[in-house]
């Protein structure tokens, strides 16, 4: 029997890859988004719902109308900078969306969330690489409101037998390998398609912030992870919900478990690009503030407990992904 999967905020750059995942292996999908960051076009996957969960009317309706097996929660705004400058909109939106969700969900007896945390609630790393019981102490407000969710949902499977995952990423990146779908970012603030923004000619440059970090090369050493073994984390922890294998709240680190510099993306998107004759310009510039020097997840316990194993585990095949996907959207395919 087919499971319902609500995705809320379904259109996103992650959302839209777990829709279609999902969607590919026997679940019905439904997506609400309020298009805010999302895009239509992504939302392929499933029947898309325009909403916001700060409409709980509209979220009382859905429930009414659907009866979903299990959730997967990737709305919520994710600009570090941002949340320093306008912390209202992180609470409100993070913070209280997300008990406008955890309400209708408990209305209606529906108690399995997969909800999308980060490495942010870590902060700055105490050891490397980072495993769950690292002390979480973010530094950011982004950060503070998904570890504020995360303790939500400890209190709501005490209280309520509400079940949860929470699945820290590290880096996202990549892109659907068949070339459907991929990051739009607007403002685009991540490495790889900043870079291959660069390369495309969408953007004159590439700026690596710091050279002067306690790294090999001197720059910032990051866990990129491919978005499709982050949504095959989904799906796994998903079923172990619903199947009634796992209960209350769990929470998962999710990354390769290597690190790359900056200078090392920089080398291998250099070498991949070389192929379809693009450059890109390479600025230095100032460390950018909160970055810490190395951020590795240790992510054994996810595959240990959900039987999770990352498949596109080379920054090539990642960077190859992605870079389709730009020249796609730049008219250069
Ligand atoms: N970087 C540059 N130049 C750029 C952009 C990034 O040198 O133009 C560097 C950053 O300094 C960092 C690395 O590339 O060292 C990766 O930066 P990203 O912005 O791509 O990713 P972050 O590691 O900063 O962010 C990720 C997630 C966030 C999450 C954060 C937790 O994307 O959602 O980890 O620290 F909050």
């Amino acid at each position: 029997m087919k499971n319902k999967i609500l995705i809320v905020g379904g259109a996103g750059y992650i959302g839209s890859h777990m829709a279609k995942m999902l969607a590919n292996t026997n679940n019905e999908v439904i997506i609400l988004d309020n298009l805010s960051t999302g895009f239509r076009h992504l939302a392929k996957y499933g029947e898309l719902i325009v909403g916001d969960l700060a409409d709980t009317h509209l979220l009382e309706n859905l429930f009414n109308t659907h009866s979903f097996d299990g959730v997967i929660h990737f709305a919520a705004n994710s600009l570090v900078g941002e949340s320093m400058t306008n912390p209202a909109k992180y609470y409100r939106n993070n913070i209280s969306g997300t008990l406008n969700l955890l309400d209708v969900m408990l209305r209606h007896k529906v108690k399995n969330l997969i909800f999308s945390s980060t490495a942010a609630t870590f902060g700055e790393p105490e050891y490397s690489p980072i495993d769950e019981n690292h002390p979480q102490k973010p530094i950011n407000t982004y950060g503070t409101t998904k570890l504020m969710v995360e303790k939500i949902l400890q209190d709501y499977a005490d209280a309520y037998d509400f079940n949860s995952v929470c699945l820290r990423y590290f880096n996202a990146c990549g892109a659907d390998p068949e070339g459907e779908l991929g990051e739009c970012h607007d403002p685009e603030t991540h490495l790889i398609p900043l870079i291959l923004q660069a390369a495309s000619g969408k953007r004159e440059a590439i700026t690596v912030f710091g050279r002067d970090y306690p790294t090999d090369d001197g720059t910032c050493i990051r866990d990129y992870i491919h978005i499709n073994d982050l949504c095959s984390a989904h799906a796994l922890a998903l079923d172990s919900l619903i199947n009634q294998q796992k209960s209350g709240a769990l929470r998962y680190n999710l990354g390769n478990g290597a690190g790359f510099s900056v200078q090392q993306v920089l080398d291998v998107v250099q070498a991949v690009v070389a192929e379809d004759n693009c450059t890109v310009q390479v600025l230095s510039g100032e460390r950018r503030a909160g970055d810490p020097a190395v951020l590795v997840a240790d992510a054994q316990k996810a595959q240990k407990e959900l039987g999770w194993q990352p498949i596109f585990n080379d920054l090539e095949t990642i960077v190859r992904h992605a870079w389709a996907w730009e020249k796609q959207l730049r008219n250069l395919a």
